[in-house]
């Protein structure tokens, strides 16, 4: 059963915070809500204070009659566990459920998601109300999905606490199984810190100088496993009482607090807050590398943008609007790219309260309002789209990704703080993107990892390479793959061990050189990189930035030089033959344009074409279901543009209007293309 049959649409709608607004309102927001399209709205995920008021006074008349009101509407609701946000007596009486920071002070409470993922009694409670809600609610026409908590550990990254730190030694104690095995893994010799007892180890704290990188990846690692089991001890009750309504929680766009992947194994339908940056001149290209994370995560299957903003946010420094157009074209553009749902934070803007100035649905100044407008535009047009629900993207191509090698490059490991894990692997993605090429994600922890359906392979910024990896990739590559890696690759083993012998470690036989030699290029330094050949691209060399790696070569073959500095003449990009396919390496950053001209190339290689070539800020994206296929084209210029489409006769299913070959689509339109369907006449 897909997530989505309950509903039968495309997911349409918001959060609601009913118990901040009179019954009189929410009749007006019933009405509002048809009107505008909507077909599905979360609820309850700040409503715990509401439902308990105290330990044993329970409030259930509101939840009933708010769920009896969408029933009666035809709205389904995703309704929430109010666990994101426990009650302020809560806290009050229990005080050890606040979370400690890393300066070992305790945080107040007062605001939300204030809370340590392991508290025992905190867990107690949250199982509790829970359990109350799922039998309360479990035969109600009107559910649609659980929606366990609130996005997990955005605010709360790391917890200190003593009953974390006991939980920790557990948890190290069911990996290592004994604390030889922690000292071994951690290398805990250097700096005397050898640990003699269990209880000598603690959270990584502020500490005069800089953490055990190890310690540091563990509690990570730890941590992401802490909030999935606090999120499990809900889910469970849930998946008990009601085997076959969906469970998910909304994650966070880029996010790495947790390891996504592994959460993504226990969850029904992968659900984000999608809240891109609006700041001009922003790559069109980032939303869609978020989604095709989202996506990857369930290895392929649609995922649903659970929250967005329907204009401005109120948490960046400055909050710019949405310009007229742009939801509705973001709108799409999440579609495009696999979500089968779009939904808000929220439907109706607060009056009270820290977010009173993020846009909602419905604004302060009512339905007559532009954004209200573009809401109801949207509503009315996704129905006509349906036919898209549970269709997927296919690619030939995908990046390998891996959470953990971006945690351990955000704990700095003492190479360069320029270099950040998620900009390397988007600025291939981007590349990608430039060109109308569809690019998948997969993660290098999936232990069904498989890159059978691909033929190319780029594993950006790999610092880790995680067990078993390295011997699929090559098997990819003997098979006649083609794989492209980067610097800061093949550094370290999972316990952050350095490989001897020269990095890329594992992968040195696959690309044929190993590392003499590695420095940051500082800023205001400069060099750059001449091609041997200009690989089909127009430019014979590129400037270089953050890293310069000195390779020495065994069977590979250079491709571009170092143009200066003491290595000048020595190689920094190569090519290298193994079995039927090729591996390559760029020993530094030399941006989108230069991962274009390469990835280009193994495009050419491979025969893989662009979508659709389309002239710059158009973005061409294809979803398909069997035979069906929908060509999504989308203007994200401020002016129409013309744009040549495969060929002429395509319906556009948003409108059902017939194109022509060329075609000037509006500024900042989508249309939706498919083959006319031929009607067979009756007899
Ligand atoms: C997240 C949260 C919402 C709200 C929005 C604001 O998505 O889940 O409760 O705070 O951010 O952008």
């Amino acid at each position: 059963m897909a997530f989505t049959d309950t509903v039968g649409e495309i997911f349409y709608g918001g959060d609601y915070n009913p118990d901040q607004w009179s019954e009189e309102i929410w009749q007006e927001d019933m009405r509002l809500m048809k009107a505008a399209g909507v077909n599905m709205v979360s609820i309850g995920m700040w409503a715990w204070a509401h439902i308990q008021p105290k330990e044993d006074v329970w409030n259930w008349t509101f939840m009933d009659k708010i769920m009896n009101m969408f029933a009666e509407h035809g709205i389904y609701v995703d309704l929430a566990t109010p666990t994101a946000a426990q009650p302020n007596w809560l806290s009050k009486k229990y005080p050890e459920i606040l979370p400690v920071m890393a300066d070992g002070m305790r945080m107040s409470y007062g605001s939300r998601q204030t809370f340590c993922p392991t508290s025992e009694k905190l867990l107690g409670f949250n199982a509790e109300i829970t359990r109350r809600i799922v039998e309360r609610y479990k035969d109600h026409p009107t559910l649609a999905a659980w929606h366990i908590g609130n996005e997990y550990s955005h605010l709360v990254i790391l917890c200190h606490c003593e009953s974390c730190e006991s939980i920790f030694r557990t948890w190290l104690k069911a990996k290592y199984k004994n604390l030889d095995g922690v000292n071994e893994a951690w290398g805990t010799v250097f700096w005397s810190n050898t640990y003699g007892e269990w209880d000598e180890i603690i959270s990584p704290k502020i500490t005069a100088h800089q953490n055990n990188p190890c310690h540091l990846l563990d509690y990570k690692r730890f941590t992401s496993d802490a909030y999935l089991a606090s999120f499990q001890n809900e889910a469970d009750i849930c998946r008990e009482i009601t085997p076959d309504i969906p469970i998910t929680t909304n994650y966070l766009y880029e996010f790495n607090n947790l390891d996504y992947f592994k959460w993504s194994q226990q969850i029904d339908f992968v659900a984000v807050s999608s809240f891109p940056d609006t700041k001009p001149g922003e790559h069109i290209g980032k939303p869609p590398f978020s989604h095709a994370k989202m996506r990857g995560l369930k290895r392929g299957e649609p995922f649903v943008i659970l929250e967005q903003a329907a204009n401005n946010v109120n948490w960046r420094d400055a909050n710019n609007n949405k310009k007229p157009g742009i939801m509705r074209l973001w709108s799409y553009q999440g579609l495009a790219h696999g979500s089968d749902g779009l939904c808000f934070f929220q439907w109706r803007a607060s009056l009270k309260g820290a977010e009173k100035f993020h846009s909602a649905m419905l604004p302060h100044a009512g339905a007559d309002t532009r954004i209200h407008k573009e809401i109801k535009q949207l509503g009315a047009e996704l129905p006509k789209i349906k036919e898209i629900i549970g269709s997927r993207v296919h690619s030939k191509i995908a990046i390998l990704f891996d959470y953990e090698s971006w945690w351990a490059l955000d704990n700095k490991p003492g190479t360069t703080t320029f270099l950040e894990y998620n900009n390397q692997v988007q600025k291939f993605f981007l590349a990608l993107h430039e060109m109308n090429i569809p690019c998948d994600i997969v993660f290098a922890t999936d232990p069904e990892l498989s890159f059978k359906d691909y033929d190319i392979l780029i594993a950006p910024a790999m610092y880790i390479i995680q067990p078993g990896v390295a011997n699929k990739i090559k098997a990819f590559v003997k098979k006649g793959g083609s794989f492209l890696t980067n610097f800061s690759s093949g550094m370290v083993d999972e316990t952050e061990a350095v490989f001897e012998g020269g990095y890329p470690g594992p992968l040195r036989d696959l690309l044929g050189f190993w590392v003499e030699e590695f420095e940051s290029i500082l800023e205001g330094v400069d060099n750059s990189v001449k091609l041997s050949n200009k690989l089909g691209g127009k430019k014979e060399s590129y400037p270089a930035t953050i890293w310069a790696d000195i390779l020495r070569l065994e069977t590979a073959k250079s491709i571009g030089k170092w143009t200066k500095d003491f290595y000048k003449g020595k190689t920094c990009l190569t090519e290298n033959k193994f079995g039927k396919g090729k591996a390559y390496y760029i020993g530094t950053d030399l941006g989108v344009e230069f991962n274009k001209t390469i990835l280009a190339k193994l495009c050419k290689d491979h025969k893989i074409k662009p979508l659709l070539k389309t002239p710059k800020n158009v973005e061409a994206a294809v979803r398909t279901k069997g035979k069906k296929e929908w060509l999504f084209v989308m203007n994200h210029n401020f002016k129409a543009t013309k744009v040549t489409l495969p060929k002429a006769g395509l319906i556009d299913i948003i409108t059902g209007k017939k194109m022509s070959k060329i075609i000037t689509l509006k500024a900042l339109d989508t249309v939706i293309l498919k083959e006319k369907i031929k009607k067979t006449k009756k007899k």
